[in-house]
């Protein structure tokens, strides 16, 4: 089979044109309000003249930008009337509930489709498969300066230890903030991590031996699948829903044996299904585990990339017997440089904190204290602000593209907040071998076996929107979608 070989680093002239343009991100305002639900399906679109006034562009900028939606499906022109939106947000419908074996197993992952084998064997040139978000994303050049002024007041900081717990000041900050939920925690109470990777293998060292059992969402976290392929750990996955994350039933039938002895989820905007997990069975969760003694490790990494309303709550903001271990990271945040990440581990505080010191000790001073000065400032929530607005505006906008390029058997769930999704294809898809011709284009994503123990989903794949979209991407979303065409095309003509 040959696949026609596109460069997409380098945009022809035409492309690059259009990404530029006025009415291209004209388009793009409009078709991220449709796909949120602002425009309604239905709703009739400003005139011409009208738009062109209020945004102060010309006529034929208007209409490029109503034909460059007419083209993606968007809106349709009605004659004499105007412009109407055709479709609803999400014209695909979501995932069902998932259905993984029942058994607990051995984990063994591949390292072949880890994202960072394949940017390291590939020359990728879009790459949905990191969830690394761009560069531009973060607030590099006032962290510069506050580290600058840290290490200018208190050079001490650099010939300093530090201690296992972390800078007190930081633990401070991360504190107060907690209040914000409802979190009342002590700075004692918290514990600073290289990341929140070296926090989830702190907290499961701390409450496993080698053969344990431990609960995980399905699909789950590649990166906790290796941790747990590392310490020997059984992992049983759990049914999932895209929309609401585990079955509370499906949990409470599988640790009625005693055999699971930890349980580790991400109740907000998990990692790849996108799920958010309804408060009330946030709370049927830990009471379910605080009876039933089993610790829950939960990696909150993503809480702040909501969309809308307010920051969802940790299921620990239910926590009244500190089973709860909570984790989370500035590294998605405000610095993935710094490596800094945090853990409230209950009732397990002391043994983490002696895991810690044998792990990596402490982490860098000047580092720490540069991240406190930050959240002191305000600066953190303005930060997040637009943030949230970047990775709503990128997700959005990937759907959308998804929508128009992809066939209409796809399924997909558009998350409420973070910046990864999970899509389901016509089950004789094989999304390995799908990733194998991508990334002949240039493109790359993480194909759906990768984030399941017993290798299931291999009809699925997560989209990890990291940077602005522009036509490039509609362009690779474009061509995925063909290759995804071209093999249920092939999978009917063999039958
Ligand atoms: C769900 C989840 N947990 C943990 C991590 C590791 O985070 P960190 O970079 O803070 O170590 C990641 C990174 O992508 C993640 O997606």
């Amino acid at each position: 089979m040959e696949f026609v070989m596109t460069d997409l680093s380098l945009p022809n002239a035409n492309q690059r044109r259009k990404t530029e343009t006025l009415y291209f991100q004209l388009a793009g305002e409009l078709a991220q309000a449709i796909q949120s639900g602002v425009l309604q399906l239905g709703e009739k679109l400003p005139s011409i003249r009208k738009l062109s006034a209020q945004r102060q562009v010309s006529l034929s900028t208007v209409m490029e930008a109503y034909r460059e939606l007419e083209d993606r499906g968007l809106i349709e022109a009605r004659p004499q009337s105007g412009f109407y939106v055709q479709k609803h947000r999400n014209g695909f419908s979501a995932p069902e509930l998932t259905q993984p074996p029942q058994q607990a197993r051995q984990v063994v992952v591949d390292p072949m489709w880890l994202p960072a084998t394949l940017a390291r064997l590939h020359a990728i040139k879009i790459d949905f498969g990191f969830a690394i978000l761009a560069p531009a994303l973060f607030p590099n050049q006032q962290l510069q300066r506050l580290l600058a002024q840290v290490t200018r007041h208190s050079p001490e900081l650099i010939a300093d230890y530090g201690r296992p717990a972390g800078d007190v000041e930081l633990r401070r900050q991360i504190a107060r903030r907690a209040l914000n939920w409802g979190g009342q925690f002590e700075a004692e109470e918290i514990l600073i991590t290289q990341g929140a990777i070296e926090a989830l293998n702190l907290c499961l060292r701390a409450v496993t031996q080698p053969g344990d059992v431990v609960a995980i969402e399905s699909p789950a976290y590649f990166g906790l699948l290796q941790i747990l392929e590392s310490f020997q750990l059984k992992a049983l996955e759990i049914p999932t829903h895209p929309q609401t994350g585990i079955s509370i039933e499906a949990l409470e039938l599988a640790t009625r044996s005693g055999e699971v002895k930890a349980c580790v989820l991400l109740p907000n905007f998990s990692n790849p299904l996108g799920s958010l997990m309804p408060d009330e069975n946030k709370k049927r969760l830990v009471e379910l585990l605080a009876e039933r003694h089993i610790p829950l490790i939960e990696d909150d990494l993503y809480g702040e990339f909501y969309y809308k309303g307010d920051r969802p709550r940790p299921a620990k903001a239910f926590d009244k017997e500190g089973n709860v271990m909570l984790i989370s990271s500035f590294t998605k945040t405000v610095a993935p440089g710094f490596r800094i990440g945090w853990v409230v581990a209950g009732r397990h505080h002391q043994k983490v904190e002696q895991l810690k010191f044998i792990n990596t000790f402490s982490n860098a001073m000047p580092l720490q204290r540069t991240i406190a000065k930050f959240l002191e400032s305000g600066g953190y929530d303005h930060h997040l602000r637009r943030l949230r607005r970047a990775c709503f505006d990128q997700v959005m906008l990937a759907v959308a593209a998804i929508e128009r390029f992809f066939p209409s058997d796809t399924r997909l769930h558009v998350p409420q907040g973070g910046y990864v999704f999970w899509i389901e294809l016509n089950a004789v898809v094989d999304t390995l071998l799908l990733l194998q011709h991508a990334l002949r284009e240039g493109i790359s994503f993480t194909p759906g076996p990768l984030f399941s123990p017993s290798h299931s989903y291999r009809n699925c794949l997560r989209i990890c929107c990291n940077e602005p979209w522009g036509a490039r991407h509609d362009h690779a979303i474009e061509r995925l979608g063909e290759l995804v065409q071209q093999q249920i095309s092939e999978a009917t003509t063999t039958r």
